[in-house]
């Protein structure tokens, strides 16, 4: 194989990345026995760990790290004014238009413009309908009644819980300006275009937190905030040369926003969309005050009881998304071997071990003599410091084959001779080198390993 044909055959792709994720348990289609739900999709016993890992390290990030950061878990089902007031009713919309001929719909912005412009639908040539504003909230009902005066809203954004809840924080916390909330939850949008597996789904959940300041100091945390999420990626271990920066242009900013950045990342589908910090100004709390008829204005003991209702800057990442785009930083068809067979290649998540499902898989390099219950009891010790895995089932290559698959990033082996002097085997997942411990030792070791992490 010519080193051009290895170097494609590593690559990430959509359809591997699906295929794994079903394979070893991280995403399922939505209820896959009734043939799926569109938009929607189930994180199995390895997605539900590496979503909840990435959530901890955000909100770690976030809250533990930054001292003037508190957190909050609001409703998902807001009272309606809260959408009228955000603007949501009357500007949270996609332009659509319907084929009449193969009832296929597409957002108008997406078909060329001059066969929008003759009204040609742009998968079978048929008359499209003319456009029509589509809102993106999923509406509900609360009450017995369904005649419409329950009518909710499934929360678009997490964001809005924040703004509501933004006195009430301030006078139990005696949070002063500037500081900020973070709420990681559940979102839904009504999403008409969503291809490419959990990257834009109609259930999503997000990690959002609002920075409040004084007016006048926008533009300063503004920038303070777009260096800490760039930070944030680095940690996180992801390759920083697959990420950018796109601002928006005028025709592109929400209509809360004055100015806003996307953090981009090269998925195998290309640079897209993966999280955006947004100075949305005073415009959410105004709304709110004009709405609510409370008065939101934040009172500055530090500036002479000055009063004004604060900016906000915004960071608002998918978390669902994240975790796409950890899997497909992590991915890669390794060749490890050159005996011609398919033995040559292995398929390694290259995961950060912060954020990896499974930290240390041990492993008996047999069943018998004892190994198994010896290398059971080790488990047991490090189960309370570190996710763990076991697994006794088959040759030893393949058990490590199968652990790489996952992105566990060590693997402890017990064999003969840790019966003799107490020691076991390391192998550290990228490398696939393997260093001999005590017993004792590992603990320790594999905590400086976790410290010390660089991707190989
Ligand atoms: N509160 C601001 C806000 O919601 P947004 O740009 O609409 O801003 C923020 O969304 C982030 O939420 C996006 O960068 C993306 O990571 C994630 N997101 C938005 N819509 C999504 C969808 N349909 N599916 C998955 N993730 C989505």
């Amino acid at each position: 194989m010519s080193e051009s044909n290895v170097e494609d055959r590593s690559q990430a792709t959509m359809e591997k990345i699906v295929s794994l994720c079903k394979r070893r348990g991280f995403v399922f289609q939505s209820s896959e026995i009734y043939g799926g739900q569109a938009g929607a999709w189930d994180y199995g016993p390895m997605g539900v760990e590496l979503k909840n890992r990435i959530q901890r390290f955000w909100w770690k990030e976030m809250t533990q790290l930054h001292d003037d950061i508190v957190g909050l878990d609001a409703a998902i089902l807001m009272h309606p004014r809260t959408w009228e007031a955000s603007g949501h009713v009357e500007n949270f919309t996609d332009p659509l238009v319907d084929c009449k001929k193969c009832k296929q719909r597409f957002r108008a912005d997406q078909i060329d413009p001059a066969k929008l412009a003759k009204k040609e639908c742009p998968e079978c040539g048929g008359e499209l309908t003319d456009t029509r504003k589509f809102n993106l909230m999923f509406k509900t009902n609360i009450g017995p009644v369904d005649d419409g005066s329950g009518l909710l809203y499934l929360r678009p954004e997490t964001a809005q819980g924040i703004y509501v809840n933004y006195k009430n924080i301030v006078q139990s916390k005696r949070m002063k300006i500037p500081f900020g909330i973070a709420q990681v939850g559940k979102a839904f949008r009504n999403e008409i275009v969503i291809k490419n597996f959990i990257f834009r789904t109609c259930e999503f959940e997000q990690m959002e937190m609002q920075y409040f300041v004084k007016p006048g100091e926008d533009e300063k945390f503004f920038n303070y905030w777009r260096e800490q999420r760039w930070a944030y990626y680095a940690k996180l271990g992801v390759r920083m040369d697959k990420l950018r920066w796109h601002q928006h242009g005028p025709d592109e900013l929400a209509h809360y926003a004055k100015d806003a950045y996307d953090i981009e990342y090269e998925f195998p589908m290309g640079f897209k969309e993966l999280e955006g910090v947004h100075n949305r100004t005073n415009y959410d709390l105004s709304r709110h005050q004009q709405f609510s008829g409370k008065d939101l204005q934040y009172i500055d003991q530090e500036s002479g009881n000055e009063r004004y209702i604060p900016f906000i800057i915004e960071t608002s990442a998918g978390l669902t998304r994240q975790l796409l785009m950890v899997l497909c930083d992590a991915y890669e068809d390794q060749k490890v071997g050159d005996k011609g067979n398919e033995d040559d290649w292995r398929t390694v998540l290259h995961f950060h071990p912060i954020v990896a499902p499974v930290t240390v898989a041990v492993l008996p390099l047999m069943k018998k003599d004892g190994l198994a219950e010896l290398a059971q009891d080790i488990r047991r010790e490090l189960k309370d410091e570190f996710a763990t895995d076991y697994d006794q089932g088959g040759a030893i290559g393949r058990r490590y084959r199968r652990q790489d698959e996952v992105g566990t990033p060590f693997c402890v082996t017990v064999d003969y001779q840790t019966k003799e002097d107490g020691t076991v085997t390391v192998r550290f997942r990228d490398s696939m080198e393997q260093i001999r411990v005590k017993r004792e030792e590992l603990e320790a070791t594999l905590k400086k390993a976790i410290k010390e992490y660089k991707r190989g």
